[in-house]
């Protein structure tokens, strides 16, 4: 089946079904998966066949018009009481990334602001809006991005933050896909981010499909390949900002800002602008998602690699300090952490 043509995330409207790619199966299979089960939609996001930021907020979005649409009613206190318990239910899969929040914050709206005669066709248009603002949005990115990757031959990138954490694009990956489009090639170090191994298996997969110079690093070699004078700039993508322009994102990556601050290489995080969470003042407000112990001890291996008895800590997300990030790259244009005060 191929609903998506290459898109990450979609709403089939004829059949009223969320589809999706899943990202645990990749990169030996690429399997598309059409639903309208509710434990299936939720089960998707937590273990991870749908992730990154973008693309859970937008699948969360689609889920919700999915699963209003599939009730047999047009009671409005129904369906709104349902729209409410389903929002409640879904913005606790992955706490750290805002866009989920975000996302079905604007599906209750819609639907509170909604008649009862037109609450499911609003709520059907709100996810179809979303997947298209969010092709746009990383479209921007990647045209800002690009601009100053114009004299860079070669970046590095922590998780994957490419077409496969969005819709289409990515953020972090966009300047790189802009870029090829204009004819500018760009190397890309891969780090191939443990426990999960988002950079091994997503970022070097759609990188190597599109016909990217890539090369796959351990996360202990970033700062060697940085040393070298091989790397250009660092493009990460992001979970959350507070005001202060601390960000969160995939664990591992304050430590590539850091070593990027130590051989004064520029870091840029690549972002839709609604990933500022005003609210939060600084980077220790931003709840870090805590995933199971088995996912470093075990996951991957033939057999566990760890004795029984050790602890393991497996923190999904880091903050790195807004005082090494250079500029977020977003579709409003390029921000420095001290021009945030600006937009607030
Ligand atoms: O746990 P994941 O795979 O959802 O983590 C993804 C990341 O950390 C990404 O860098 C972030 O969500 C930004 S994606 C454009």
């Amino acid at each position: 089946m191929c609903f998506l043509k290459g898109a990450t995330v979609g709403y089939d409207t004829v059949n009223n079904k969320a589809v999706f790619v899943d990202q645990t199966l990749l990169p030996s299979q690429y399997r598309e998966v059409s639903t309208d089960d509710y434990t299936e939609m939720f089960e998707a996001v937590k273990t991870l066949k749908v992730r990154g930021a973008p693309a859970i907020g937008v699948f969360a979005g689609i889920c919700t018009a999915v699963l209003i649409n599939k009730i047999e009613t047009d009671d409005y206190y129904i369906l709104i009481s349902k729209l409410e318990r389903i929002c409640a239910d879904f913005v606790q899969c992955r706490p750290t990334a805002v866009n989920l929040k975000w996302a079905l914050e604007k599906m209750l709206d819609g639907g509170r602001k909604s008649t009862p005669q037109n609450l499911k066709k609003n709520l059907k248009t709100l996810a179809l809006k979303m997947i298209e603002d969010d092709i746009s949005v990383c479209r921007k990115i990647g045209e800002y991005g690009a601009e100053l990757l114009a004299d860079k031959n070669a970046i590095l990138t922590h998780c994957n933050a490419g077409r496969l954490a969005a819709v289409k694009y990515g953020t972090a990956l966009a300047p790189v896909y802009i870029a090829q489009e204009q004819g500018h090639s760009i190397k890309v170090y891969a780090d191939e981010t443990r426990p999960l191994l988002q950079g091994a298996r997503l970022t070097a997969f759609e990188l190597v499909n599109a016909g990217i110079d890539t090369t796959l690093i351990c996360d202990n070699t970033a700062s060697a390949v940085m040393a070298k004078g091989l790397v250009d700039a660092v493009l990460v993508g992001c979970d959350r900002v507070a005001k202060n322009g601390d960000a969160a994102n995939k664990i591992g990556t304050s430590a590539v800002a850091i070593s990027a601050k130590h051989y004064g290489i520029p870091f840029y995080v690549c972002m839709p602008f609604s990933t500022f969470d005003f609210s939060l003042n600084d980077g220790s407000q931003i709840i870090i998602e805590e995933r199971a112990a088995e996912e470093v001890t075990d996951f991957w291996y033939k057999e566990r690699m760890a004795p029984e008895g050790v602890h393991a800590l497996n923190f999904a997300f880091d903050v790195t300090s807004s005082s090494l990030i250079t500029a977020f790259i977003t579709e409003k244009g390029i921000i420095k952490p001290t021009e945030i005060k600006n937009y607030i």
